[in-house]
């Protein structure tokens, strides 16, 4: 189902490098994926005003074979990475879905005839750490939690028929669109989003380092009041931290409520 039109990686670069109206601020590595998201993330917007894509790059990450362990015989190969990283200066009264997602590896991949790529991965959640706070602060800081997975696709593109080598791409449309939250304006509450993108072969392969996806977008014009309860998953008091000035100690709750749970 690989998608003829769709264009070069070294065709889209030129559109990817301009400076965007929207900015990643921080990055997490929330598991414990075998990469380095904090130094190997790249995120870039397409040019404002449409922003019909998101390049998410991972730099770093390569197909590489699976060395025996534990009684486990080795030989598939694996890639995958994730990160949550931190946005600000999201446009108000505007919201997006994912569309569609491209995998790529930028440099090549190399996988001999009988390797196997059998499952692809990518996921997009999207979240906002509100802040209930108010002014002047006082203790306990409470935030909430809103999210939503944008995009979830776990998929087998059923390639093994021949050898491979070179540039690799594989295209898959997102058959559960789900709306961004729309913004209002109010900058004090975070912003995040995680990326998570994976492959895996059967009978080895492997790439140079250097895989990404594009996740084309659609925007529609919405209106915050309308999206207070926006989130498939909100949890109430999901951080909680206690502050004293006495002894300069602070303190995490991170209770697991489920205030609502509803999907869109
Ligand atoms: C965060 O969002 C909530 C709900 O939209 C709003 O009531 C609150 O004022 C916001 N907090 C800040 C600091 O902007
Ligand atoms: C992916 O979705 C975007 C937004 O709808 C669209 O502009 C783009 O053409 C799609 N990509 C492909 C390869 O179909
Ligand atoms: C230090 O902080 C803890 C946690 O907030 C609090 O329970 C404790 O009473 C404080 N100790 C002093 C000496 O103030």
């Amino acid at each position: 189902m690989k998608h003829p039109s769709l264009p070069t990686l070294s065709a889209l670069l030129p559109l990817l490098r301009p400076a965007t109206a929207i900015h990643a601020n921080s990055v997490e590595t929330p598991d414990s994926w075998s990469c380095d998201a904090s130094r190997g993330i790249d995120i870039s917007f397409t040019p404002a005003p449409e922003h019909h894509q998101i390049l998410v790059s991972f730099p770093t990450i390569a197909l590489t074979v699976t060395p025996p362990a534990h009684g486990y015989p080795g030989g598939a190969s694996h890639v995958g990475c994730s990160a949550l990283v931190g946005f600000v200066d999201f446009a108000t009264q505007r919201r997006f879905a994912v569309a569609n997602a491209t995998w790529r590896a930028d440099n090549g991949v190399d996988l001999p005839a009988g390797a196997e790529l059998y499952r692809l991965t990518a996921k997009v959640e999207y979240r906002i750490e509100r802040d209930m706070g108010t002014f002047p602060r006082k203790y306990p800081i409470v935030k909430d939690l809103s999210s939503a997975v944008l995009l979830d696709l776990d998929l087998d593109p059923k390639l093994g028929d021949q050898a491979r080598q070179g540039k690799f791409e594989y295209f898959a449309e997102n058959p559960n669109r789900v709306w961004s939250e729309c913004k209002n304006g109010y900058e004090g509450n975070v912003t995040k989003m995680y990326f998570g993108l994976s492959g895996h072969t059967r009978k080895g392969g492997t790439s140079l380092p250097g895989w990404s996806m594009d996740l084309g977008l659609v925007w529609e014009d919405c209106y915050p009041p309308d999206d207070i309860g926006w989130g498939q998953a909100i949890i109430n008091g999901w951080e909680s931290c206690t502050y004293s000035n006495v002894n300069q100690t602070s303190r995490a709750l991170l209770p697991d409520v489920f205030r609502k749970n509803r999907k869109n």
